[in-house]
């Protein structure tokens, strides 16, 4: 273990109990993780359904901005003409996500920013820490405990903040016990996380925690490869594909991106799946009722609030999409959030509805860079609600608490949740 983080841990001189119960709410960095990158846009809805219909896709005038030929942004808001970006990744290249991404906080090797073949030969070697037997596994030995020991805590006392208290710590514990990384290491290992994801306004803040986490996961790597045990870390290192293995810079990027690819995304669906159900309380006893239906309204909840609401790609040619031509160069957004609310695939898209006949929606991506943590997202967002329903009994938003809602035009998610129960 990093003889700093342990040093840290000894003088405290935390007990382990005591360090659990903080590690789930440092509100004052919670706070400033949040307005960093949340912004206070209650409902983008309406604005981007009109510009769908007004054009699907649209270049941005940018004839008041220098260099404006060289600077060609596209916006994509139907769920054909993404679907159609998303799978011709020759067309549309992600290679400039590594530069938005900031090659030097998440390593260089980022599989959001590879183009094939390197992305295929990358992914396929990653993959084999998210097949179907992992998630299993995992399921039991780290997802259902992770929801009990969160619960346990607020369960006697009637009322909770759920974003402070359950869908924050949430998805970082579970992402730390998939890397195996020692219990005591927790809190730390969240500090990290939130200074990384911060990195969109605190860039050296983040810079450093990345440089700390990458010393701190080099320790681990190593021990994992004299003795390998049952977590991501070992199964990386492990990886092979035609006698070739992943280095250590590899497998610290990826590790990096699972900050904010796997603990922001679930963190905030998690937040939106629950704010959209206890603010419709008829639709949450139709799932206390009927338990079948937590799956349905785990997908509805991920297509009715979109976590991530945009996605970009660069054309590596000029060429045309729904009659508009795209120049070579040209920065195509893709309104992940606009596209779930297509009419022309949705009926009432604007109702939250899990009732409604599932049908794939846009919110995990697409094409071969779809979501590599869907299956895992999915089964954290089912098991907090499974075991919330069974937990906290007559659960419900607190009458009283100060407006409580969805907010952000990037990113999206209620910043606090009261709630009371029993
Ligand atoms: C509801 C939660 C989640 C949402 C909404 C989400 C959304 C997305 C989206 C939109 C992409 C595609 C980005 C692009 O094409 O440019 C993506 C890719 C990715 N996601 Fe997720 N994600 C979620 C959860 C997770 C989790 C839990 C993990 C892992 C622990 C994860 C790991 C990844 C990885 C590694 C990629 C890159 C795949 C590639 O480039 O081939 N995600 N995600």
């Amino acid at each position: 273990m990093d003889t700093h983080v342990k040093a840290t841990a000894d003088q405290d001189g935390d007990s382990v109990a005591a360090e659990r119960d903080r590690e789930a709410g440092d509100d004052s960095v919670f706070e400033v993780f949040d307005e960093d990158v949340a912004g206070d846009v209650r409902d983008p809805y309406p604005e981007l359904a009109a510009a769908r219909r007004a054009h699907p896709v649209q270049r941005l005038d940018t004839s008041n901005m220098p260099h404006a030929d060289d600077a060609a942004v596209f916006f994509v808001y139907g769920y054909d003409d993404i679907q159609e970006v998303l799978r011709d990744g020759k067309t549309y290249s992600s290679a400039h996500i590594i530069d938005m991404l900031m090659g030097d906080i998440m390593g260089k090797h980022i599989i959001l920013g590879m183009d094939d073949p390197e992305h295929r030969r990358y992914r396929a070697l990653v993959s084999t820490a998210f097949r179907q037997k992992a998630l299993a596994n995992w399921e039991e030995r780290l997802i259902v405990p992770a929801v009990d020991e969160l619960l346990d805590r607020i369960a006697d006392r009637g009322r909770a903040d759920l974003v402070t208290d359950f869908t924050f710590p949430f998805p970082t514990i579970v992402t730390a016990g998939m890397l195996g990384l020692p219990r005591e290491d927790l809190r730390q290992f969240q500090r990290w996380s939130i200074a990384i994801l911060g990195f969109h306004t605190h860039r050296e803040r983040a810079v450093n925690a990345a440089q700390e986490v990458k010393e701190y996961l080099a320790e681990i790597l190593a021990e994992r490869r004299r003795e390998p045990r049952e977590d991501v870390i070992s199964d990386l290192s492990r990886a092979e594909l035609d006698g070739e293995k992943l280095s250590d810079e590899e497998i610290f990027s990826f590790l990096r991106l699972l900050l904010p690819a796997g603990i922001e995304t679930t963190y905030r669906s998690t937040g939106n799946m629950l704010y959209s159900l206890l603010s419709r309380p008829e639709q949450l006893q139709a799932l206390r009722d009927n338990r079948a239906l937590i799956p349905r309204a785990v997908e509805e909840s991920i297509r009715f609030e979109t976590p991530l609401l945009n996605i970009t790609r660069m054309a590596t040619t000029t060429t045309v999409l729904h009659d508009v031509r795209i120049p070579a160069g040209s920065t195509v957004m893709l309104m992940l959030a606009a596209a779930n609310r297509d009419e022309s695939r949705w009926n009432d898209p604007d109702d939250f509805d899990i009732f409604r006949t599932p049908r794939p929606h846009t919110s995990f991506g697409g094409g071969s860079h779809n979501c590599l943590g869907i299956h895992l997202a999915r089964t954290e967002m089912r098991l907090a609600l499974e075991k919330m329903l069974d937990e906290l009994p007559n659960l419900r938003l607190d009458p009283d608490a100060d407006d409580p809602h969805i907010s952000g035009q990037v990113f999206r998610s209620p910043a606090a949740l009261p709630v009371l129960f029993g």
